[in-house]
């Protein structure tokens, strides 16, 4: 099936098409110069279908700041996903799509009055908290708040840690706040943690767990009835990736401290729901090539100037820690030469891979970044005038099928 008309909001495909093919339609149409995304919603619906399978228990709570795309809430609100919001703006996006606010949680420990005051005018009501000031400003501002505590308790690896900025110590701080909670008359309903942002140490979520389950008990002890457990974000979501041994450590970890239905236990998955359901393409619009010694001509490295960079989608370079892999979308032929892939910018940061081996490109090519869907667009700009990429969606007709029987 060949994507014809650009400006459809979703192209239905047959079983013939896939994310290169529609690619190479829309690239190869003489009507695309500037750098695009394919975004692939039955990815995003097969990422629900593994969560359920392999967390039954867990209810995900999508982080809107990964990447609020319209698109991707609708889909995830429509599979019945909820949401974990950190701003007043993400909490009315969510909103604005028909979610009742009952399905938010209102993520961020450190949140501006005004963005408190809004959460309580909408029906906002669960919120995270880790110091004594936070307690204090909603004791002001929102005192019927359901309040979750969030400890801190940090994987050895992970892409992008957390910790030092959020997240009370659990044996020392946390009883304090439980205390001063109380003494404020304050909702507390539950606990929660981020283990850090594309965690590589499974059991830092079984170390969580356990500490809010004595959490869980000195909370009930002081007069409190807790009831949710939220395990925070941390899962991958890169093609070749996989959530099973993090949920099979989750999942015996709840059976051993928190094997009741009296506790209600979310997640705030970000990256593994959108990461591979993005795939960029942009095309080489400039090109240097660096010959070596006077007296020979052979090229000895390639200079690419592609049209979109580290102000762009590639921000996710600087910001997440990201490693991007250019795959040219033609197939080349001839030698491997050293080569180099740049931004659009005059700035000399706008790097996007310093040294691969490729085959000699010709300008107006295109290359390809999969796995592009986490912490890249909500963060770019449109610096020095080059835009930040638009999407186009598909979906094929036997994934409909399979969205039917989710939802
Ligand atoms: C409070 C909170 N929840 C969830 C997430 C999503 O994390 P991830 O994308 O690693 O799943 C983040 C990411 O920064 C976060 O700050």
């Amino acid at each position: 099936m060949k994507v014809t008309n650009l400006d459809e909001r979703i192209h239905v495909l047959d079983n013939e098409s896939n994310v290169t093919t529609v690619i190479k339609d829309i690239a190869m149409s003489g009507l695309q110069e500037d750098a695009f995304y394919v975004l692939d919603i039955g990815d995003i619906v097969q990422k629900h279908q593994i969560w359920k399978e392999k967390m039954p228990r867990v209810e995900p709570y999508y982080a809107v700041k990964c990447n609020d795309n319209l698109i991707v809430l609708e889909v995830l609100a429509a599979l019945g996903t909820n949401f974990d919001c950190a701003s007043k703006n993400e909490i009315n996006k969510v909103l604005s799509l028909g979610v009742e606010p009952s399905r938010i949680i209102f993520a961020n420990p450190a949140k501006p009055a005004s963005h408190i005051r809004h959460a309580a005018a909408v029906g906002v009501d669960t919120m995270t908290v880790d110091n004594e000031s936070e307690l204090h400003k909603i004791k002001k501002l929102f005192p019927m708040a359901k309040i979750v505590l969030r400890i801190r308790c940090d994987a050895e690896v992970a892409q992008c840690q957390l910790g030092m900025k959020f997240g009370c110590d659990p044996i020392h701080e946390a009883p304090n706040l439980l205390r001063l909670a109380y003494n404020l008359g304050l909702n507390l309903v539950g606990f929660s943690f981020h283990v850090g942002s594309g965690c590589q140490d499974a059991p830092v979520f079984l170390r969580a767990i356990h500490h809010c389950k004595i959490l869980f008990d000195m909370a009930t002890e002081l007069g409190f009835n807790p009831y949710l457990l939220d395990l925070g974000g941390g899962y991958p979501g890169n093609k070749g990736t996989s959530i099973d041994k993090i949920s099979e450590i989750i999942n015996e970890a709840l059976d051993e401290y928190f094997n009741t239905d009296a506790v209600h236990v979310i997640a705030e998955p970000g990256r593994f729901y959108v990461a591979s359901a993005f795939t960029l393409a942009t095309s080489i619009h400039s090109k240097r090539a660096i010959r070596g010694e006077e007296n020979t001509n052979a090229i000895t490295h390639n200079m690419y100037y592609i049209n979109d960079g580290v102000y762009g989608s590639f921000n996710c370079l600087l910001y997440d820690h990201q490693h991007v892999t250019p795959i040219p979308l033609k197939n080349g032929c001839g030698k491997l030469i050293p080569s180099s892939v740049w931004g659009p910018t005059c700035d000399g940061l706008d790097k996007i891979v310093e040294n691969i081996m490729l085959h000699d490109l010709e300008l107006g090519e295109w290359m390809i970044f999969e796995n592009m869907g986490a912490y890249t667009l909500p963060v770019a700009s449109p610096f020095n005038g080059f835009p930040v990429p638009k999407f186009h969606k598909i979906e094929d007709t036997c994934v409909y099928f399979k969205a039917d029987l989710i939802i």
